[in-house]
C-alpha cells in the first residue's frame, strides 16, 4: 500500500468543482491585483480568525518580513526566536540586518520555552535602567522584539511571552504559518500579539495553488502601513511615503483560497481525528516506549499541520529509511536546529547551546495525517512501524 505524506490529489478532487467556478469568475473579470477577490478574502480571514484586520500577502515569509519593517526593526536590533522552525523565522530577522537571538525550545511541544528565555536574559541581558529594555551584555544591543512559532500547529505559553514582551517592551510578532484557527485559551493564533504571519504554502492546513500569506492584526494604524508596505510603500499612486515591497496576496490564490476556506473546519476536525486514531493504534500496538507522540498541552487546541513523533534510541533514520521502503511518506521537520545553519556561523553559537532543539532534529519525524488519510492506511503506517521495531 502507497501512504504519502500528503496527497493534494485527493482535496483537489472534493473542492475542484467550486474552485474551477470561482477562477472562471476572476478570469472573466481580468483583475488579477489586488481588487475585490483579495478585499473579500481578507474580510472573511480576519473574520474567521477573529482579527480586526487581514492583510493579503505574497508569502509566510513576506508576512514576517514585513511585520518586522511594520514593527521599524533594523540593523542593530536583536529578536529573540526559536532556533526549531522553519528557516523563513530567522531569515526574515537577518533580512533586516537585524540579529535572531535563539532561546532553547520546551521538549514536549517544540515550542520556544519561556524558562529558557528567561534563563537567556538573565545570563546575557540587563535592563537599561532609563527604558527598562534589555540590553545585551556583550553587544550593547537591545532586544526589539520576539517572534513565537506555534510550530505543528500548536500554540505557544503565550501568557508567559506576553508577560516578558510587556516588561521588555517587546513587540510580538506570531509566526502562526502552521497554526491556523490553533486556540490559545479562547483565542485563535495570530491574535494574541502585534500582528499574526501566516502561510498559504499549498502544503498547509489551508493551503493556495502556489505561494501566499497573510497578516493579521487588531491595530488599526498597523494594518494601513502594512497595505502600504506591500505596494512599494505607497500611500497614493506614484507617491511613495515609505520604502517598501512588491508583496501582495495573488487575486488567483485568493479565490483558490476563499473557496478552500469554507472545507478547512472539516478538514481539521479529520486532522484531529486521525491524530487519535494513531494514539490508539500506537498504544495498542505496544509503541509507546520506542516512540513518544505529539502532546497537547492545557488550554490549547492542536490542530496537527504536522503529526510528529519521537524516535527513541536513535532509531530515527532507519526508521524513516523503513518506512520509504515501504512506501510511507515522511518528513523531518527539521533536520538542524536553526543556531547551527552555516549562514549564521558568525553569530557564534556552538553546539550544545540549545540542547532540546538540537535533540529534537535529532529524533524527530512527521508521519502522514492529511484529511483524506484512510483508517486503512492508518493502520498499514503503525503495522509497518511495529515491523520495524519488532526486528
Ligand atoms: C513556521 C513557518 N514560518 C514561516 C514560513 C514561511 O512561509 P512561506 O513558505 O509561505 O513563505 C513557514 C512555511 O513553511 C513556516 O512553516
Amino acid at each position: 500500500m502507497k501512504v504519502p505524506l500528503l496527497d493534494l490529489k485527493a482535496q483537489y478532487k472534493q473542492i475542484k468543482k467550486d474552485v474551477h467556478q470561482s477562477l472562471d469568475e476572476l478570469l472573466a473579470s481580468q483583475h488579477f491585483i489586488l481588487g475585490p477577490v483579495v478585499t473579500k478574502f481578507e474580510q472573511v480571514m480576519a473574520e474567521y480568525i477573529g482579527a480586526k484586520y487581514a492583510i493579503g500577502v505574497a508569502s509566510g515569509s513576506d508576512a514576517l518580513l514585513l511585520s518586522l519593517m511594520a514593527l521599524g526593526i533594523k540593523t542593530g536590533d536583536e529578536v529573540l526566536t526559536s532556533p526549531f522552525t522553519f528557516f523563513a523565522t530567522a531569515g526574515a530577522i537577518s533580512r533586516l540586518n537585524a540579529t535572531p537571538v535563539f532561546a532553547d525550545i520546551e521538549p514536549i511541544t517544540y515550542n520556544i520555552s519561556p524558562a529558557a528565555i528567561e534563563k537567556l536574559i538573565s545570563q546575557q541581558y540587563m535592563p537599561d535602567p532609563e527604558s527598562g529594555k534589555l540590553i545585551n551584555k556583550k553587544t550593547r544591543r537591545v532586544i526589539k522584539a520576539i517572534i513565537p512559532v506555534h510550530l505543528y500547529g500548536q500554540c505557544v505559553d503565550m501568557d508567559e511571552i506576553m508577560a516578558l514582551a510587556k516588561q521588555y517592551k517587546w513587540a510580538v510578532i506570531e509566526d502562526a504559518a502552521q497554526a491556523i484557527s490553533s486556540i490559545y485559551k479562547n483565542k485563535s493564533a495570530g491574535t494574541i500579539g502585534t500582528t499574526g504571519c501566516f502561510s498559504f504554502f499549498p502544503s498547509k492546513n489551508l493551503g493556495a495553488w502556489g505561494d501566499a500569506g497573510l497578516i493579521t492584526t487588531n491595530d488599526q494604524k498597523m494594518a494601513e502601513l502594512l497595505k502600504s508596505l506591500r505596494i512599494h510603500g505607497g500611500t497614493k499612486k506614484y507617491h511613495h511615503k515609505y520604502v517598501g515591497c512588491n508583496s501582495r496576496l495573488d487575486a488567483l490564490q485568493a479565490a483558490i483560497l476563499t473557496v478552500k476556506l469554507k472545507y478547512l473546519d472539516d478538514w481539521q476536525k479529520a486532522r484531529m481525528k486521525n491524530a487519535e486514531r494513531y494514539a490508539e493504534l500506537f498504544q495498542k500496538a505496544n509503541l509507546l516506549d520506542k516512540i513518544s507522540l505529539p502532546t497537547t498541552k492545557e488550554n490549547r487546541n492542536h490542530t496537527y499541520h504536522q503529526y510528529t513523533i519521537r524516535v527513541l534510541k536513535n532509531k530515527r533514520n532507519d526508521l524513516a529509511a523503513f518506512l520509504k521502503q515501504n512506501e510511507v511518506g515522511t518528513a523531518i521537520y527539521y533536520p538542524l536546529a536553526l543556531h547551527l545553519q552555516e549562514c549564521f556561523k558568525n553569530l557564534g553559537y556552538q553546539p550544545g547551546t540549545c540542547p532540546e532543539s538540537e535533540k529534537a532534529a535529532e529524533e524527530c519525524v512527521s508521519l502522514p495525517i492529511y484529511p483524506e488519510l484512510t483508517s486503512e492506511m492508518q493502520n498499514y503506517v503503525v503495522d509497518k512501524m511495529k515491523e520495524f521495531f519488532s526486528k
